[in-house]
């Protein structure tokens, strides 16, 4: 999968998540759903920020300001999981919390949509491929839970070192360097 096709694979499956949640027959149940969701969307959206909105800053005319917007939007998303990491099984706030994130990653994927055409017109296959590659490396050590007080931008982030060797190897293609 290309790194664009990995955020929306990552959207569909929150979605389903929103779902089961809704199907859950039991507290326990409910709240093994909520931990799901805490861990996915904490990985999700420290994975963009790291590697996928820095690209956009770059690539992107109107990039800083959009993504500005972005980063804003994951600030209330990560409050609200941290207020559901906080809960225990049975909670009665768990529903409402719930329902605000829903409406926010709705929101989320809705702004994403916007978003995703311009990358993928800006940046080339190659790139898209080579990012797709180290989001899905950093999965494995994305941190899994939220942490809306952690820097969200690169230089401050570790990470940020493949996805400048990525850019720096577009901006290679596109300007005719050797690529060696
Ligand atoms: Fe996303
Ligand atoms: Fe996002």
């Amino acid at each position: 999968m290309d790194a664009l096709e990995l955020l929306s694979h990552d959207h569909r499956m929150v979605e389903q998540l929103f779902r089961d949640y809704q199907a859950s027959a039991s507290d326990a149940q409910r709240r093994g759903v909520v931990e799901i969701v805490v861990r996915e969307l904490s990985k999700h959206a420290a994975l963009e920020e790291l590697m996928v909105y820095p690209l956009a800053r770059k690539v992107l005319p109107d990039g800083q300001q959009e993504i500005d917007e972005h980063l804003a939007e994951h600030m209330s998303v990560k409050k609200t999981l941290l207020a559901l990491d906080g809960l225990s099984a049975g909670d009665d706030r768990t529903d409402a919390l719930m329902a605000d994130l829903q409406r926010e990653i709705e929101h989320h994927v809705q702004e994403e949509g916007v978003l995703m055409p311009k990358l993928r017109a800006a940046v080339d296959e190659q790139a898209l491929q080579e990012l797709g590659a180290e989001l899905d490396k950093g999965k494995q050590t994305a941190p899994t839970r939220p942490h809306p007080h952690a820097p969200d931008e690169p230089p401050l982030l570790t990470l940020a070192g493949p996805v400048a060797a990525i850019y720096d190897r577009l901006r290679d293609r596109l300007q005719g360097r050797p690529q060696t």
